[in-house]
């Protein structure tokens, strides 16, 4: 029986198929790459805030502690916010209050607190403890990066579950002392787990 295509035909079907074949890799690739890269979790973009806050400024050039303004984070889940009163109390006396000063004095008029935009907020699945990681060692610029130097706060790291679990698997080799759960072996099926890497230490 005569074949059906042309010897040149099949020569040129085989090429087809293999350029196919190297474009379905290169999207496969291209996809993941673009599943792991930080715009895809928004680091480096800063939110509308109801003054522009500058950390540059305040932490940078006044050189005041992280913990002046949050300082919840040394003995809490969350690191806290600074209340209103705060600011107006330099910037009623340092620094000429202008109109952009109107939204925190209104809170602080109502008694309400700042709404501050976050660059950082979890699904709400996921547990968070600022001063587990303190006690451990961990320190602020670990997650957070140079906020000193930010004249817009953004976020430095994905904070992705992959993020979080390449620590919790061994945070020992990054000169960490775990003193809670970490420090406690855990036995799984006859299995010996990093006992940071459990679920139900990151989920509710
Ligand atoms: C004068 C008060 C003040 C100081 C000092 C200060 N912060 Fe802040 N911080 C704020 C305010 C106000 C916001 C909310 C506005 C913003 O995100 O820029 C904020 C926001 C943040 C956020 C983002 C929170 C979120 O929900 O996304 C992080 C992270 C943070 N600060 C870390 C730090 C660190 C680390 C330091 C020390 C290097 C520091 N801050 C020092 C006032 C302060
Ligand atoms: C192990 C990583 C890690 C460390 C260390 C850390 N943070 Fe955070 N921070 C986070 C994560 C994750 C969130 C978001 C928490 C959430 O949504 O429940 C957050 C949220 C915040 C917020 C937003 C308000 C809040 O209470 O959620 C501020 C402000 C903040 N961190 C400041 C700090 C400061 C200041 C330090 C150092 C004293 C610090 N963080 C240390 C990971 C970290
Ligand atoms: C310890 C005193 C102090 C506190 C507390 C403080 N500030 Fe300031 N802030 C300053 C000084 C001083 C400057 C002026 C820096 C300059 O002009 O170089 C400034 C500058 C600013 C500016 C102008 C920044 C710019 O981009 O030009 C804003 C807006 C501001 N602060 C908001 C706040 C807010 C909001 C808070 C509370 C979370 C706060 N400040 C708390 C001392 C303070
Ligand atoms: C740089 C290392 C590091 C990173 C990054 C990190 N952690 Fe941790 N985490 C630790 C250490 C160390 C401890 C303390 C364990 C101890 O003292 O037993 C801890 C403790 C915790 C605890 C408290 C466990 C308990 O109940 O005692 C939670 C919850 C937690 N981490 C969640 C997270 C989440 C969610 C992320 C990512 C958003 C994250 N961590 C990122 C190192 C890290
Ligand atoms: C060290 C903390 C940590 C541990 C341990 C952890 N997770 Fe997560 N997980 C996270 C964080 C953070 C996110 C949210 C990421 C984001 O912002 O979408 C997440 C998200 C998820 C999601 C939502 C889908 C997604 O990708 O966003 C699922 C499902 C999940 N985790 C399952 C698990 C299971 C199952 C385990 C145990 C084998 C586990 N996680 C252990 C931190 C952790």
């Amino acid at each position: 029986m005569a074949p059906i295509f042309t010897p040149r035909a099949d020569a040129r079907l085989r090429l087809v198929l293999v350029v196919a074949a190297l474009l379905a890799v290169l999207a496969l690739a291209l996809g993941y790459a673009w599943a792991r890269s930080g715009s895809t979790w928004a680091v480096g973009k800063p939110a509308e805030q109801p003054i522009p806050f500058s950390h540059a400024i305040h932490a940078g050039q006044l050189g005041l502690d992280c913990g002046f303004c949050h300082s919840d984070a040394a003995r809490g889940a969350g690191a806290g916010m600074p209340a209103g009163e705060l600011c107006l109390g330099c910037h009623q006396r340092v620094w000429n209050v202008t109109a952009q000063f109107a939204p925190i004095q209104a809170a602080v008029d109502a008694g309400l607190a700042t709404q501050w935009a976050s660059v950082h907020r979890l699904p709400d699945h996921v547990r968070f403890h600022h001063a587990a990681h303190l006690a451990a060692g961990v320190t602020c610029a670990t997650c957070h990066g140079a906020v000193e130097t930010m004249p817009r706060t953004v976020r430095a790291e994905t904070l992705s579950m992959g993020w979080c679990l390449d620590c919790h698997r061994d945070p020992q080799t990054r000169g960490l002392t775990p003193v809670g759960l970490g420090a406690q072996p855990y036995v799984h099926a006859g299995i010996e787990v990093p006992p940071l890497t459990r679920c139900t230490v990151c989920h509710k």
